[in-house]
């Protein structure tokens, strides 16, 4: 039986007295699922220091595909573990099509983060006219191969994934459920004997009004949650259905 999990990804959002009072809405949060805040890399130890009576797990948006050395501006996957960050985000949409991050980069992050003992969490995901040209779970497959070609097939032995269209992310615009089951039940297919044990996540304008319809899909194991994410009403809403 795969654990429900409700990650709430903040983005580029908020200051020091703002996280202040998200988080302290997040104190009395009582749900059955698995839950992980993905605040800004600056305000992590504040989240973290707030948190610790809690079971909520905090993780980083993003992290370096090196693992030491002379890169400027980067954040290691060792130095997320050193503070008490649990798991990162890889390749999530706007990591590739604001900043360029490709399938090897993306790959290569994801087997840093395992190797410092981080849990990523993949995202995967295809654009409108990726979807429209009947590509998506061509993409699909190719992203998921770069990271076994990478990390090799034991990597999903305790990977998470979330599927996130790009065309539904901050728009208002979820694919149709039906649709993104196919894709769930797709990914866990193509992991083998991986499949069944992986949590696969959706992402894209998740809000209280379609979790419970997402989360009753057979391969929807999760929702990755941004917007809806800093309203914490809405977001423990989401959490209870969970
Ligand atoms: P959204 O973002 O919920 O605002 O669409 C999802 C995400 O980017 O993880």
């Amino acid at each position: 039986m795969r654990r429900s999990l409700v990650a709430g990804n903040w983005k580029m959002n908020g200051d020091k007295k703002n996280i202040a009072t998200l988080v302290a809405g997040l104190l009395d949060l009582e749900c059955k699922a698995d839950v992980i805040i993905f605040p800004p890399y600056v305000y992590i130890p504040q989240v973290l220091a707030s948190l610790s009576d809690t079971v909520i797990a905090v993780g980083a948006q993003n992290v370096s595909e090196r693992k030491v050395g002379a890169y400027t501006g980067e954040v290691s996957s060792e130095m997320l573990r050193d503070i008490g960050c649990q798991y990162c985000l890889v390749g999530h949409s706007e990591r590739r099509s604001l900043y360029g991050e490709n399938d090897r980069q993306v790959a290569e992050k994801f087997y840093q983060a395992q190797l410092a003992g981080l849990k990523p969490i993949l995202c995967l995901g295809e654009t409108l006219k990726q979807r429209e040209q009947g590509e998506t779970l061509g993409l699909i497959s190719a992203q998921i191969d770069t990271v076994l070609d990478c990390a090799g097939v034991s990597c999903f032995s305790d990977a998470i994934v979330a599927y996130e269209p790009i065309w539904a992310i901050g728009t208002g615009k979820s694919a149709a459920v039906d649709q993104i089951q196919l894709v769930h039940q797709y990914i866990r297919e193509k992991l083998g004997e991986f499949g069944a044990k992986t949590r696969i996540l959706y992402g894209g304008s998740v809000t209280p009004a379609n979790t419970a319809e997402l989360l009753g899909q057979a391969d929807i194991d999760g929702i990755l949650v941004g917007g809806a994410s800093l309203d914490i009403g809405a977001f423990s809403e989401m959490c209870q259905m969970a």
